[in-house]
């Protein structure tokens, strides 16, 4: 038996106290383990943060926030807050290598779900194939419409009535991976794509957590590309 093990029962005998996966199980919870990956400011990780620490996420942590840019905000709001974080510089690689090293890092940490949090890549077959159904993101739009970059402008500026976000499972190509679910804003005349990307914010933040709350229970089933949520 480990010796921490050991001490573990020494200490407080009326606890089980397992380990597996490098997780320590306390009372029958094991925590379910979270990388988070981001590229800039980082209010979604926030979020999902905030919500484990609220208690709206009781079976998550997060293990480790990656960042492929040196600077990103998101990265240094997790340090402040005290969590595992890592920098894999992107630059000069090609996807797949890169991927690899990112696979790698998040195994070490034996990450189970990868939340993608203003990720800026798109993601290799080697990776999404590392963690088959076990990738979300977050994108501001009402997929199908609008993926890829502005999306708010892109809403606004094709004279739509309302906008919104998407949390998605995440394959090979952009923006494009199963709805687990979605949130809808109206747009105002007088928006401009500042405005509404903070009216869909909110959103985000709401729906995030609910949706990796979901994919977390377990509590779906795939009809195809749909993905029926049970109550
Ligand atoms: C969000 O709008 C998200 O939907 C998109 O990138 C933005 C990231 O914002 N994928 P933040 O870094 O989470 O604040």
């Amino acid at each position: 038996m480990p010796s921490s093990l050991a001490f573990a029962r020494r200490k407080n005998r009326s606890l089980p106290v397992l380990q597996r996966f490098g997780t320590v199980l306390i009372s029958g919870v094991m925590k379910k383990r979270i990388g988070v990956l981001l590229s800039g400011r980082g209010s979604n990780f926030e979020a999902l943060a905030d919500s484990i620490d609220a208690g709206r996420l009781p079976n998550a942590e997060i293990a480790i926030v990656l960042s492929n840019r040196e600077g990103a905000p998101g990265i240094e709001k997790a340090r402040t807050r005290g969590l595992t974080t890592q920098v894999i510089p992107s630059k000069g690689l090609e996807r797949e290598p890169y991927d690899r090293l990112v696979v790698a890092a998040l195994r070490e940490k034996k990450v189970e779900l990868v939340c993608l949090a203003g990720y800026m890549r798109l993601l290799s077959p080697h990776f999404v194939a590392a963690f088959p159904q076990h990738i979300l993101n977050i994108h501001p739009s009402l997929l199908p419409a609008f993926p890829g970059l502005e999306s708010q402008r892109q809403a606004i500026e094709h004279g739509a009535k309302f906008a919104g976000c998407t949390v998605h499972f995440v394959d090979e190509n952009l923006d494009a991976g199963p709805i687990v679910m979605q949130a809808c804003v109206p747009i105002e005349d007088a928006d401009t794509p500042e405005v509404l990307s903070e009216r869909i914010l909110r959103q985000e933040h709401r729906i995030y957590t609910e949706a990796v709350r979901i994919v977390l229970e377990g509590r779906y089933r795939m009809d195809g590309r749909r993905v029926l949520i049970q109550p």
